[in-house]
């Protein structure tokens, strides 16, 4: 077989649901070895890793507002880290290794706790060695649940990932392989999505909450059997709800849905051949109760508005296959240096506006993020766009961003194809 082929699709196998958090606070995360069955049911298992004997990771519900405490133990043979993607917390919880933290050696817990301050739709994962780590299956959903349930019949999560695996299960260590790291980096020859329920009804109102834990995968999403539109992206409510065609999820980037259900709902990615089929929701029944009208609205993101920029950065993605030449000592580059520089990016003063122009000067593209806050992209007039954690920008492409810099420390800023960023294309910016 060849293993750049796509295995055959998932429609057949059972859904398998995402394990429901059954932790009370403290909650606890044990990451260890897992077997998991990726393939479709009755095909081989995957030797993986995990937390709490699962892959992906339990998912983790918190209350905005209030302080979470979770432990981290590491029952591996290596160490680890974990970072709460899209949080906008305390720096020293941040999860990133020499910059934030010690290593979490084996046999050793870390708690970490913060209070989570925007509702919406996250995830956790490893930030050690994470292209492999976070191949291997340290990820999970992280969602902090709106203060005020939502008039909605289920809320779904779908956590989408892709690895490259053997015909008989087995994970294919090319995990950090120098080619596809010069390349689009490390992508899978099989996906799915991973859902926290299996079955809906006719007319059931539903939330969908996507996330996009593949290290280096953007997913083109079709959802079929449902009609409704996007309400968030990257946890963050969306202004006006927007239609759900044409979504495209960077790694790391999240979107939410609120849709009716109008039949078997399917999960796929267009291909140039057929559409690969992720994840499905089959129908049990008819919600014969549900009445139609507008759908509930998210509460407004609190984030304070940005100002004029006290400073205008310039981030320019360099190096890659066919990316020409550049300063830096590794693959990437951003302004010609690669990997983490002793001195940070840029110093900037606690609640400063900074205005940053992503340059995509590489024949990739890239899905920028930026620990610790969120930024609003900016249309071409210059109006305020989506606000994101991590942003797409196409191969020869730019984009502006403003950001409002009121969290203090020491923030990455990284490319979340997690191959880039072990070739090299990560800094960091200091906030005081
Ligand atoms: Cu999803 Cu640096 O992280
Ligand atoms: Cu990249």
């Amino acid at each position: 077989m060849n293993r750049r082929q796509f295995l055959a699709s998932v429609s057949a196998a059972a859904v398998l649901p995402l394990p429901g958090f059954a932790g009370q606070p403290p909650l606890k995360l044990k990451a260890e070895t897992v077997s998991q069955q990726i393939l479709p049911e009755g095909e081989g298992t995957t030797a993986m890793l995990g937390f709490n004997g699962s892959m992906p990771g339990p998912e983790i519900r918190l209350k905005r507002g209030a302080r979470a405490s979770i432990e981290v133990e590491n029952a591996l043979q290596e160490g680890t880290a974990v970072h709460w993607h899209g949080i906008r917390l305390e720096n020293r919880m941040d999860g990133v290794p020499v910059l934030t933290q010690d290593l979490i050696n084996p046999g050793d817990s870390k708690t970490y706790s913060f209070v989570p301050p925007d509702a919406g739709t996250y995830w956790y994962h490893s930030h050690y060695i994470s292209q492999e780590q976070v191949a291997r299956g340290l990820m999970g959903p992280l969602i902090v649940e709106d203060d005020a349930p939502l008039d909605l019949d289920h809320d779904i999560t779908v956590i989408l990932s892709d690895w490259i695996i053997d015909e008989d299960g087995s994970l294919v260590d090319e995990f950090t392989d120098i080619h596809s790291v010069a390349h689009a980096g490390y992508i899978g020859n099989f996906a799915r999505g991973f859902l926290s329920r299996s079955e809906v009804q006719q007319g059931d109102r539903i939330r969908l909450r996507l996330i996009n834990a593949a290290t280096n995968r953007i997913f083109p999403l079709s959802i079929s059997g449902v009609s409704g539109s996007v309400v968030a992206l990257d946890g963050m409510a969306l202004s006006q709800p927007r239609a759900a065609s044409d979504l495209v999820l960077a790694p790391a980037q999240r979107a939410d849905l609120i849709v009716d259900v109008t039949g078997p709902v399917g999960f796929d990615m267009p291909t140039r051949q057929e559409p690969y089929r992720l994840a499905e929701l089959s129908i049990s029944g008819e919600n014969t109760d549900r009445q139609s009208g507008p759908p509930p609205t998210l509460a407004a993101p609190d984030l304070p508005a940005p100002g004029a920029p006290a400073q205008h950065l310039t981030l320019t993605m360099m190096g890659g296959a066919m990316g020409g030449r550049h300063g830096g000592a590794n693959i990437w580059s951003f302004n010609d240096v690669s990997d983490l520089p002793q001195d940070s990016f840029a110093a900037i003063e606690r609640g400063e506006t900074v205005r940053i122009t992503f340059v995509n000067d590489t024949a990739f593209p890239h899905g920028i993020h930026l620990h610790g806050h969120h930024f609003y992209e900016l249309a071409a007039d210059e109006s305020l766009g989506d606000l994101r954690d991590t942003t797409l920008v196409a191969a020869g492409e730019s984009r502006d961003v403003l950001c409002v810099f009121d969290n203090p420390g020491r923030w990455l800023i990284h490319c979340h194809m997690l191959s880039h960023a072990i070739g090299g294309m990560r800094t960091w910016v200091e906030v005081t």
